[in-house]
């Protein structure tokens, strides 16, 4: 199974993401958790390029062909070999970051983004995502704890790009039948509850589908 978490910065699906990897393994599944961008040799170089606000003068097209070719590596190195050994994939984060945060977020035309994100990862879509919902203005909350030093290149955005972006994955949720949508403003607990519940459903629905 690959299951995906996107939400903006701050919400908390890392935090998810481990809970969610221990639950797993603790129920005897081969597990791996993947970030992006990053997770191969030559992926984490290209988020290395991506995150540096020396790079403060990226131009968009150049950030999502960037974004794009990290998970294009990544899929074929990494995800498609997990899968085809029956290894459960978590990923923080996939390419519906890439339509939120360069599509809505950005403005690059969401056809367009959609034409590059299929050819980056082909066939190799999540089976469930789950979207990690917070307003903004928690969103900046949490961020004021961190210092600006450090700070990468995207999460020095503005709030009114946050609130595009935001507004994006809510969208997004609405077009596939795979998106679940979480309160972030939830406890730590309660959410990972949720996520378990709706893991346990889709996977119980694809056995009795196999049948
Ligand atoms: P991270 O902080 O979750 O590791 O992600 C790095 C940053 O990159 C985060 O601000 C979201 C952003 N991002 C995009 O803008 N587009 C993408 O396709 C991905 C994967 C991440």
């Amino acid at each position: 199974m690959f299951i995906t978490f996107e939400g903006i910065d701050f919400c908390g699906k890392s935090t998810q993401v481990e809970l969610l990897k221990n639950y797993l393994v603790k129920k005897n599944k081969k597990v791996e958790i993947i970030r992006e961008p990053g997770g191969t040799e030559i992926s984490e170089k290209i988020r290395e390029a991506l995150l540096d606000k020396k790079h403060y003068h990226m131009f968009i097209e150049t950030e999502i062909f960037l974004f794009s070719a990290s998970r294009a590596q990544l899929v074929r190195e990494k995800i498609r070999p997990y899968l085809e050994k029956g290894v459960y994939v978590i990923s923080d984060r996939f390419h519906d970051s890439t339509t939120a945060y360069q599509g809505f977020g950005r403005g690059i035309d969401i056809n367009t983004v959609r034409h590059i994100n299929s050819l980056a990862i082909g066939e190799t879509v999540p089976d469930i995502t789950f979207i990690i919902d917070i307003p903004v203005k928690v969103a900046d909350e949490r961020k004021k704890i961190k210092t600006n030093m450090d700070l990468d290149r995207i999460e020095i955005s503005d709030s009114v790009f946050y609130e595009k972006v935001r507004k994006g994955y809510l969208k997004l949720a609405e077009s596939e039948k795979r998106f679940r949508v979480i309160d972030g403003t939830e406890s730590i607990e309660n959410m990972h509850y949720k996520i378990v519940n709706e893991l346990n459903i889709l996977e119980k629905r694809s056995v009795h589908e196999a049948r």
